[in-house]
């Protein structure tokens, strides 16, 4: 996409958001596959189907809401997206973060960007909540900054050392310790898709140091740093990519997310409550 299109697009969702829905929120979330509970826990809401935003792509995939949902959570003004544009639905890795640029143009400056995610680490479990500290970027060739030009969105060459707020993952661990959630913490590897990997995909996945694997987060992660918003992320564990799997299915995944979800709902209050 290029420099122009793309500030065309985040312009005509900015103005339009924030004519509908207001402004100076301080905390975006992103809401992944199975993951929508956690609309329940806002108060005050206001909601506005992502076919109502002009220069808002489309969702495609089963299991989304394709909504933004705005409220409160104590003092706290919360952004949500219920339902996430991915790469393997054809859009390239710069209109799949489009939701990040326009919650920063909404006054956002700390993003909590959620997921599900098949577990490599053999110490993870179904239904654990990976906080992700690191991650492997394996989206090919596309990244959200290619081609940009510098002058409308900031430096193209985006530190990424410390791409996750190193105190917003120990917030997450410890609120979800302290409420009792099954918490872990891990590198995440991302995966373009939306074929799911092969045997040997997931051996190297782990020998290359990923404890989990998904198909989204990472563009949304770099358009982030590029802003310079706070990012904090976290894996629903849906499956188990161990090499002796044998089944997988994108309806498994969404069972295993939607049962993982009362927890994640309440990770994010517990933490947004907390203040970020
Ligand atoms: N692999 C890739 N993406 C996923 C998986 C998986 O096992 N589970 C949920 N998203």
């Amino acid at each position: 996409m290029d420099s122009a299109q793309l500030k065309q697009q985040v312009t005509m969702a900015a103005t339009s958001l924030a004519g509908r829905i207001g402004q100076s929120f301080e905390v975006a979330v992103v809401l992944g596959s199975g993951l929508s509970s956690f609309v329940e826990q806002l108060h005050d809401t206001v909601m506005v189907p992502y076919n109502e935003i002009p220069g808002f792509p489309v969702s495609t995939v089963k299991g989304h809401q394709s909504r933004v949902v705005v409220g409160t959570i104590g003092d706290h003004r919360v952004l949500c997206f219920s339902g996430r544009f991915h790469y393997y639905e054809g859009y390239d890795a710069a209109t799949v973060s489009i939701p990040v640029r326009v919650a920063h143009a909404l006054g956002v400056r700390s993003v909590l960007l959620t997921n599900a995610a098949g577990g490599i680490s053999n110490v993870l479990r179904l239904g654990d909540l990976m906080v992700i500290v690191d991650h492997l970027n394996l989206f090919a060739a596309d990244s959200p900054l290619r081609g940009l030009s510098d002058e409308l969105f900031g430096t193209k060459f985006v530190n990424m050392y410390t791409a996750y707020t190193a105190t917003l993952a120990t917030k997450l661990r410890e609120v979800g310790e302290r409420l009792g959630l099954p918490m872990a913490t891990g590198v995440y590897a991302g995966l373009s898709g939306p074929q799911f990997e092969t045997r040997a995909e997931i051996h190297m996945l782990r020998l290359l140091g990923a404890d989990a694997v998904g198909m989204s987060t990472i563009p949304e992660v770099i358009v982030a740093n590029q802003l310079g918003i706070r990012t904090g992320a976290v894996s629903v564990i849906t499956d188990l990519a161990t090499e002796t799997t044998t089944e997988l299915s994108h309806e498994q995944v969404l069972a295993s997310a939607t049962r993982a979800d009362a927890h994640l709902a309440r990770l994010l209050a517990g933490v947004i409550e907390e203040g970020i």
